[in-house]
């Protein structure tokens, strides 16, 4: 054991679909359970009974969906998860893992879809009501690499195509940039092993920190 938590910790993955985030993320479950720590993983969009249903809409609606409509969706369920889920569990003294959350939709739907950033960033600060990641961690994988990862069978979000694709990846690098203390990057190009090292790393500093 590192410590003895009194409140939780919130450890958010980020990067491309195709980074490799969500082996990562149950790596570390792993990791950290073997020391003893209480660990939940969750994800967004769709991680409880709302969620999915929005999470549905999301990734497998074949009609049109506008882009305002999905700028809302995804944030509705942020609000939702925030709520019944990972405020609940920090406040329990657990480490929260989530795959993807703030950051996927300033790099996606603002970056990617062209929706007004400085908006994004106000409306998760409405949807996350105050709580944040102690700590995220971003994936960065060249976008060619990315989409052979994915394969064929793409949802609506992974079909948007390369360029798209790049937007996004270079929006998640402006905000690591921005936010240097957060956001530690990745070299998610290497093996899965070097990849867990360097997760692994991460995150024993930050519980050592704490
Ligand atoms: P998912 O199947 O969970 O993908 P992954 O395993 O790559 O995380 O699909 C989530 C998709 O939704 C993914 O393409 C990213 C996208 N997304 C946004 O566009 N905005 C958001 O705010 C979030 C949370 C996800």
């Amino acid at each position: 054991m590192f410590f003895n938590m009194q409140k939780g910790l919130f450890i958010t993955f980020e990067g491309a679909d195709g980074s490799g985030k969500t082996t990562q993320l149950n790596n570390i479950k792993t990791f950290l359970e073997e020391k003893g720590y209480e660990v939940v993983i969750t994800r967004e969009p769709g991680a409880l009974d709302i969620g999915q249903k929005i999470r549905n809409i999301l990734l497998h609606h074949d009609g049109i969906v506008p882009d305002k409509c999905e700028m809302f969706l995804f944030l509705a369920d942020r609000a939702n998860h925030i709520e019944t889920f990972i405020k609940p569990a920090i406040e329990q003294g657990k480490i929260v893992l989530c795959d993807r959350h703030t950051d996927s939709t300033i790099a996606y739907q603002g970056y990617g879809r062209g929706q007004d950033i400085n908006l994004l960033k106000e409306l998760n600060k409405i949807a996350v009501n105050g709580i944040n990641p102690d700590l995220t961690l971003l994936f960065d994988v060249s976008t060619e690499t990315a989409q052979t990862r994915v394969g064929s069978e793409k949802d609506r979000m992974e079909s948007a195509g390369i360029e798209f694709h790049k937007k996004v990846r270079n929006g998640y690098l402006e905000l690591q940039k921005e936010n240097p203390n957060r956001i530690k990057l990745i070299n998610a190009n290497n093996s899965i092993e070097t990849v867990f090292e360097d997760t692994k790393n991460i995150i024993i500093k930050l519980l050592q920190e704490k």
